[in-house]
């Protein structure tokens, strides 16, 4: 019998003869070749050498062979993957640019000065060109950009960003679109007229607070329609955004179709962003949580029709999160696929043995086109020590 050491056996090696891990005990046999399900079990269990009488079958190139039945370099969404990575920092430099501007016209609310439209519309058109063709991006961004000190500012752009991909998957039209992106950039604008010591409180509100807090609804919608002369589309979203389908919302608890339909998607968006943000009372959830929580609440809180065309895009698994494999590889969600939300393309950023996989290394699967790799868990960026930005 011959040892052959773990590190020396590649994928889709075979044999003239049965190879053993102890003489009772078969990893493959005669003419079988090696998979990397093997090898990885293998190292799991720290054996170090395995056992064959047989000679190596040589003159394939085996491991390229396995490699190109396995990974997917070549697909669509991960060209998309990569044409993204290179203009991150220029998407980058347009978030922060959006986000000075918001703080002006914050700033201007505070200190009772009326909004100037114009600005929110340029933003506005700015945005969806951007937001439409660089979706993952900005959905990382969206998912997880929240300054403390620009607290507000952060949550319209963002809930402006995902309302956006919304308004693009239910095909609202162009002209709507912009509309639907200038609410998002102001829904909440009358949180800007809450005091700072409510917004601020750590501990549980009083019901007095509650309601005070409930009141930036109406201040936000007279500011719009009265002060600044909004379209009076955009004005209802600040009133509406509270409002639940089922009629348990407020201010005025609407059901249904009542609710208008960019107050249906911004509920929608500005929910889902505020669910992957810390908050005083509560650390942030995974984007994989937050839409799972978006999904129990959606049978009474949301419209369903739009709650299923956003989940059916974005993957469970949002692009740009975190999973654990059942190889347990940790890989980066890069693409979704419709319809198949608990499968999407991802990039390998840990391998199966725990090593980090380089930047430049082309390590993705497409989960439907292999069946026996799934995902078991959603995780933390954190607990891995990943800076995600440099990835995505
Ligand atoms: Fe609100």
């Amino acid at each position: 019998m011959k040892k052959i050491k773990v590190i020396d056996l590649k994928p889709g090696m075979k044999f003239t003869h049965a190879v053993y891990i102890t003489p009772t005990n078969m990893l493959t046999g005669p003419e079988t070749p090696v998979k990397s399900e093997d090898i990885e079990r293998l190292k799991r269990w720290g054996i170090k050498e395995v056992e064959t009488s047989g000679e190596i079958i040589e003159g394939v190139d085996y491991s390229f062979d396995e490699k190109k039945k396995e990974m997917h370099s070549d697909s669509d969404l991960v060209r998309e993957y990569k044409k993204l990575h290179k203009i991150k920092h220029k998407i980058m430099i347009h978030y922060q640019d959006s986000i000075d501007e918001l703080n002006k016209i914050i700033s201007d609310v505070k200190n009772d000065r009326h909004i100037n439209n114009m600005k929110i519309f340029n933003i506005s058109t700015d945005l969806i060109s951007e937001v439409i063709s660089n979706s993952p991006i900005f959905i990382y961004l969206a998912s997880k950009i929240c300054d403390k000190n620009d607290y507000l500012a952060n949550h319209l752009l963002n809930t402006a960003i995902f309302s956006i991909i919304i308004g693009h998957l239910v095909e609202i039209g162009s002209k709507n679109l912009i509309n639907l992106a200038a609410s998002g950039l102001v829904f909440d604008i009358g949180m800007a007229k809450i005091p700072q010591s409510i917004l601020r409180k750590t501990e549980k509100l009083e019901p007095k607070e509650l309601n005070i807090i409930k009141l930036h609804t109406i201040y936000g919608y007279k500011l719009l329609i009265k002060d600044s002369n909004f379209p009076s589309e955009i004005a209802a979203v600040a009133l509406q955004h509270h409002e639940q389908f089922d009629g348990n919302g407020y201010p005025r608890k609407l059901k249904n179709d009542q609710i208008d339909l960019f107050s249906r998607i911004i509920s929608i968006a500005d929910t889902f962003e505020a669910m992957t943000k810390k908050r005083s009372y509560r650390s942030e959830f995974l984007s994989y949580e937050a839409m799972k929580n978006i999904l129990n609440q959606s049978k009474h809180k949301f419209d369903p029709k739009l709650i299923r065309i956003f989940l059916s895009n974005m993957s469970i698994y949002p692009l740009a999160s975190l999973v654990k494999l059942n190889t347990n590889a940790v890989g980066m969600v890069i693409g979704a696929n419709k319809d198949k939300p608990l499968r999407p393309v991802i990039k390998i950023i840990i391998d199966e043995f725990g090593d980090k996989v380089s930047q430049d290394e082309d390590k993705f699967f497409d989960l439907i086109k292999v069946p026996d790799l799934f995902i078991t868990s959603a995780v933390d960026e954190s607990e891995y020590n990943i800076d995600i930005f440099s990835l995505i």
